[in-house]
């Protein structure tokens, strides 16, 4: 860890953008090109090709598995059963959740979509028809499918695999204060309560999941290309599942299509593919198929939360008090930080100053594929700003008060800060109002609402829908985090070449954010070395330092302080040689981006190339100075970062068939400051277009029997470019007085703060039908079903 903490400039600067700003991205050059280079792009001399077999039901003991036809294919080399992996001990594997997950099925299948065989062929076709020849005989089991019915007395029992289970009962936990809160609802003059349900939904990249494995039996090495956010912890869990030892392992993550969350955990796909290679002595590709992805790799949200808010008649926001029902699926693989089953849902009390708060989870087995992932947020943050935002609304339509006022009412105020709120989080920074004011004039509210009386007096619906968010970002200090006892840091190197080029080693891993241009920047800014003199190195752990990856908008603020902290050793080893080069006292030089020169005398000076090439030449070495200017820093960050962002959205709901139109969507972000605008622009607009996705069209639904009902695109419906509107995004600047360089994640804020904004505009639509609350997604069907007061389809 580093030693001293230097100065936070940036906390002060006002909004200037770092490193040369607003720069075009380094990558694209090769994505536009279709030189991107990804799993399935790779292809290994003598490489075979693995195909799963899935459980065709959710719940059902497993009599036998035939594959004797299957091993007769002539293009068959091997065919691997939960027996076969039982024998090497690999039939199951920890959980990021510290559970355990079947790796291939021995006992039951438990979910449908379940993996039960793994054929490995010549190639992929084969490997998929001799899935056909595998004979299973599965004997059905009545499944759980309802989380609310998962805890009734003789509920079948899914995990009967653990000693002593009797249902399925997963953990409890709570956040607050019980007793304070239910004091002040007790005493409150307003108390309204609704059921918010955050429905099963899933990252869906637009690459799906695979790996390539190469186990090299003379050497003992494993290289495993894989499709992975976190690239070091993965070598680490292998190594200490299947007894490989570390070094003689080497995870590649090459150009990674999209993550979201969904490429964190470790599939058991990855690991067959490697036990694939070990008996096969070749290497061997799994990638599966969008379907496979949909339905068995990890979904993200599925929380049943009843939300419950106190409040004065004026508008004063009291307490938030909560109980969520978490569907956790067959296994529990949730990934978030050990110590925090519900994730970061205890940041539920938003961006308001309370009273009181509490809430209680509590987590339940179902007959559904395991997960629980962060889709493009910081464990479950997603679900803690929908619950209070859709609440607030509640109370605003109780309270017949305009719904961005009220939040003005109650917003921590900038004096406040660093705030601490009733669960526990050191809300590091914030300035609310300005950017909520900002927000509601972009999108010129009070003209917004004139229009949606004189429409409403006409009988049609339009809706305007605010939210206001708090993200809780960058995981984070060990004291508090890590993920089954890895603590959340990460590393970086920097090496400047003698001719003053440089690289920078990352233990984050880019899915599409564009690290190869802002962590270019961040060294820039703090040497004065231009971007595209830098070269940016990740997702491979021989060439990069150990870290904990990229998910829950971790990168910026734990990375991203690691590269500026080692930028500055570099720094201050480049004053030493300056003053030697120069003949004078490294106190004497003043630093200049890219330069030290003397005090008073700006003509004697040093570039950072020239001191480059001095460091590995001939210069006379100050005392305990060695001769290169390389540097490393593994960054412990003092507290997560508290991005936030006042959104406003407006649709047109038609009365005939349901339908909403966004028309208008206006996003103000503040994520401290600024690296790169453009990528950040882009960051909000993908995330937009997530929130609008959840809101109205995605959805993981699944019929009584158990079977998937949201496996292919036919079915799980994304975005186009059809369903959104132009973005309209501002921003404000409010430095994290932590960071090194004073920023704060933005990569999920637009996912975490644009669903509320979807549907609070959906609901205010359709206001005057009496309709207060609907659940995700507002489906044709389901605003249909909800103007004529019934109750919502599936
Ligand atoms: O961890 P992840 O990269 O997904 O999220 P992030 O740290 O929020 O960064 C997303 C992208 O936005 C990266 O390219 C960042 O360097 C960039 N960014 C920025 O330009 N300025 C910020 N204050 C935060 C992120």
């Amino acid at each position: 860890a580093v030693e001293h903490r230097p100065a936070n400039p940036a906390a002060t600067s006002a909004d200037r953008p770092i490193g040369f700003g607003r720069i075009q991205r380094k990558e694209d050059p090769r994505f536009v090109r279709g030189k991107g280079r990804y799993v399935d792009d790779i292809v290994l001399p003598g490489m075979l090709h693995g195909a799963i077999l899935r459980s065709p039901v959710a719940h059902a003991r497993l009599v036998s598995v035939d594959t004797t036809e299957a091993l007769a294919h002539p293009k068959v080399h091997a065919v691997i059963t939960g027996r076969d992996l039982e024998g090497l001990n690999l039939a199951w594997a920890p959980t990021l959740s510290a559970d355990v997950q079947a790796v291939l099925a021995t006992d039951k299948v438990r979910f449908q979509g379940q993996e039960v065989a793994f054929v490995v062929a010549e190639d992929r076709y084969a490997a998929r028809d001799a899935l056909e020849l595998i004979d299973v005989e599965y004997e059905e089991l009545p499944p759980v499918i309802d989380a609310r019915r998962a805890l009734d007395p003789g509920a079948p029992v899914i995990r009967d695999d653990l000693a002593g289970r009797t249902d399925n009962h997963v953990f409890d936990w709570e956040a607050g204060d019980a007793a304070e809160t239910d004091a002040v609802f007790a005493a409150a003059e307003v108390v309204v309560a609704q059921e918010v349900v955050y429905p099963r939904v899933h990252p869906a990249p637009m690459e799906t999941c695979g790996a390539l494995a190469d186990y090299d039996p003379v050497d003992g090495t494993l290289t495993l290309y894989e499709t992975t956010q976190a690239p070091h912890a993965h070598r680490t869990l292998f190594a200490m599942v299947a007894g490989i030892p570390e070094h003689k392992i080497r995870v590649i993550s090459p150009d990674i299509g999209g993550g979201f969350g969904n490429k964190v955990g470790i599939y058991p796909g990855y690991i067959l593919a490697v036990v694939g290679s070990i008996v096969t002595g070749r290497p061997v590709k799994w990638m599966e198929d969008r379907s496979e992805n949909l339905m068995s790799t990890s979904f993200a949200r599925d929380y049943i939360m009843r939300g419950e808010i106190a409040a004065t008649r004026e508008g004063r926001i009291l307490a938030v008090r909560t109980h969520v029902l978490a569907d956790h699926g067959a296994f529990n693989a949730t990934a978030q930080p050990t110590k925090y089953p519900a994730g970061f849902f205890s940041i539920f009390t938003g961006s308001y100053d309370l009273q009181a708060a509490h809430c209680a989870v509590t987590g339940v087995y179902t007959n559904k594929a395991p997960g629980g992932v962060a889709y493009a947020c910081s464990f479950r943050v997603t679900e803690a700003v929908y619950l209070v935002e859709r609440m607030v609304d509640v109370l605003a339509a109780e309270l017949g008060m305009d719904p961005a006022e009220l939040r003005l009412r109650n917003f921590i105020r900038p004096e406040q800060f660093p705030y601490r709120n009733k669960t526990g989080w050191e809300y590091d920074s914030g300035d609310y109002e300005p950017a909520m004011r900002k927000a509601l004039e972009m999108a010129g509210y009070d003209e917004l609402r004139r229009e949606q009386a004189e429409k409403r007096a006409r009988g049609e619906l339009m809706g305007i829908g605010v939210s206001f968010f708090t993200e809780t970002v960058g995981a984070g200090p060990r004291k508090h985090m890590d993920i089954l006892g890895l603590g959340m840091n990460d590393g970086a190197e920097v090496r400047v070449h003698p001719t003053g080029k440089a690289v920078v080693r990352l233990s984050v891993q880019t899915q599409g954010q564009g690290h190869e241009t802002t962590f270019a920047q961040i060294l820039a800014e703090e040497l004065g070395i231009p971007p595209e003199d830098i070269d940016v190195v990740h997702g491979d752990t021989d060439r990069t330092p150990f870290g904990l990856g990229t998910y829950g908008s971790r990168s910026t603020p734990v990375s991203g302080g690691a590269v500026a902290l080692a930028a500055r050793k570099v720094r201050d080893k480049a004053r030493a040689i300056a003053a030697a080069m120069l003949e004078t006292r490294p106190e004497d030089l003043e630093w200049e981006k890219g330069r030290w020169y003397v005090q008073g005398d700006p003509s004697a000076g040093r570039t950072i190339a020239e001191i480059a090439l001095g460091a590995h030449g001939t210069v006379a070495l100050p005392e305990g100075v060695d001769g290169n200017l390389d540097a490393e820093v593994t960054y412990d960050p003092p507290n997560l970062t508290f991005p936030f962002g006042a959104y406003v959205c407006v649709v047109d709901v038609d009365r005939g068939t349901g339908k909403v139109r966004v028309r208008r969507f206006v996003a103000v972000d503040d994520c401290g400051t600024r690296i790169n605008p453009m990528i950040i622009e882009g960051q909000v607009h993908g995330g937009l277009a997530d929130g609008v996705g959840m809101a109205l069209m995605e959805f993981i639904g699944f019929d009584e029997q158990g079977n998937c009902l949201g496996g292919s695109f036919m079915d799980y419906l994304i975005p186009t470019a059809m369903e959104v509107p132009d973005w309209e995004t501002g921003h404000t600047v409010t430095p994290s007085p932590h960071h090194p360089i004073g920023a704060k994640g933005i990569g999920e804020s637009a996912t975490v703060g644009s669903p509320p904004a979807v549907v609070n505009a959906v609901v205010d639509a359709l206001a005057p039908l009496g309709v207060r609350h609907m659940d995700m997604p507002c489906t044709p069907a389901r605003v249909w079903a909800a103007m004529q007061g019934r109750a919502t389809p599936p």
